[in-house]
């Protein structure tokens, strides 16, 4: 009886589980696929609120492709067997150069929100960034991790807001804030516009439906308490729970008039790491570091603010060599494997950041998705570079990566 003896050698029943939801996590073997189980599981209008991007999305889309333009230039018989992925940024020794991007409204994608993103980024000593548009508070955040915790900075009109906003972040152990400069007024994402999305999202007939065909999130959303944005509760805008277009929010309470002589007011009124985010010119970044800035973020906010704005990644080089290499780089837009975070390193990133990675993650499964999506980054960056021979950060060099012309 060869073919059952065949059959018995190759069949391997793994025990049932019972959660739908864990065995497609199980199964996902890409951020791709995390984003597709986030579809699936997400309404429309919430579901391209986190994709979407401004415009025609040629930035967006542009970003991530920028890292298909470099190809590696690997090294063979260099013995990684314990390659090290760990670096130091802003002065922390951190286990990789991976931090995560804050996001407005993220209980949005799933009741988890906030608290998960904090608390995998302290599990795995990463710095978190809460967004100012955060559903959970400065102080929610303190109350469940430890961890490197920063504060995004959207500069309100009522600079008392801000003043009260960054105390509490001092007052709770933050150690660094990323001031946001991208956003004068917000990017038109028209997939927001098409589908009508405000915040907090509306009941109407095609709401319930939409709602109706992703009950998963429908029950999750209506189990949990209100979302609002938790560190301006009191303070007006959709506080009391109106609903509002991200547009209108944004012009009636950001101030346009911000410059660069704004940061010696936060110098004045923030004494920890002061990082700018969404600088997108080499003449921006030299301004910056003649600024005094600790940090910045090459960044077009995902391509959600400026579409033609130029790519995080065909910044670096130009940037890294303006700077003389002295002013700490920050990778934002795009990462999407961890071969991105290999390629960025070696045109002159100190470090990537991840925004709607780990929200594909939270949107396909909560915190146990965002554990996903970190720990594809985190093995697939290893695996880049063992097969690139590349032991330690610092092997990580120019000579890594060739531009396909
Ligand atoms: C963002 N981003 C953002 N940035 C910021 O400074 N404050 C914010 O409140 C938000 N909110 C936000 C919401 C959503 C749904 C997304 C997708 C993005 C931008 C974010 O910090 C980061 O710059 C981009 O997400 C980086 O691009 P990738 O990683 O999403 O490609």
């Amino acid at each position: 009886m060869g073919i059952f003896r065949t059959v018995r050698s190759v069949a391997r029943f793994s025990p049932l589980t019972l959660s739908r939801r864990t065995r497609q996590l199980d199964r996902a073997a890409n951020v791709q696929d995390l984003r597709v189980l986030a579809r699936r599981r997400l309404p429309r209008g919430i579901f391209d609120y986190i994709d979407g991007g401004a415009e025609d999305e040629i930035t967006m889309a542009r970003n991530s492709a920028a890292f298909q333009n470099y190809s590696f230039s690997p090294r063979v018989l260099q013995d990684v067997s314990a390659v090290d992925t760990s670096t130091t940024f802003l002065g922390q020794h951190r286990p990789f150069p991976i931090i995560f991007s804050p996001t407005g409204f993220t209980r949005i994608a799933h009741s988890d929100g906030e608290l998960a993103v904090a608390r995998v980024a302290d599990r795995h000593g990463l710095p978190y960034c809460l967004s100012t548009l955060s559903t959970r508070s400065i102080e929610e955040i303190a109350e469940v991790s430890n961890g490197d915790k920063w504060f995004q900075v959207y500069v309100w009109r009522d600079r008392e807001l801000v003043k009260d906003m960054l105390a509490r972040a001092q007052h709770h152990g933050y150690t660094t804030i990323m001031l946001t400069v991208d956003t004068a007024v917000l990017g038109r994402r028209e997939r927001d516009v098409r589908r009508g999305f405000t915040l907090p999202p509306t009941l109407g007939a095609g709401t319930i439906l939409d709602g109706i065909r992703h009950p998963g999130w429908t029950w999750d959303f209506v189990r949990h308490d209100p979302i609002t944005f938790a560190n301006v509760s009191g303070y007006g805008g959709n506080s009391a729970g109106t609903a509002v277009t991200l547009s209108d929010f944004i012009s009636d309470q950001f101030d346009p008039a911000l410059s660069w002589n704004d940061i010696e007011w936060f110098r004045a009124n923030w004494s920890g790491h002061i990082i700018i985010k969404g600088i997108q010119s080499t003449d921006d970044a030299v301004r910056a570091q003649q600024a005094g800035v600790d940090a910045v973020a090459l960044s077009n906010h995902g391509g959600r603010q400026l579409d033609g704005a130029p790519t995080p990644l065909d910044l670096l080089a130009p940037v890294a060599d303006a700077t003389n290499g002295d002013l700490p780089l920050i990778c934002d837009g795009g990462i999407r494997r961890g071969s991105d975070i290999v390629k960025a390193l070696a045109l002159g990133a100190h470090a990537c950041t991840m925004g709607r990675t780990y929200l594909y993650g939270l949107g396909a499964a909560g915190e146990a998705g965002v554990e996903k999506a970190l720990t594809m980054l985190t093995s697939e960056m290893t695996r880049t570079m063992q097969l690139l021979g590349a032991q330690r950060v610092s092997d990580i060099t120019r000579n890594s990566v060739t531009r396909i012309q």
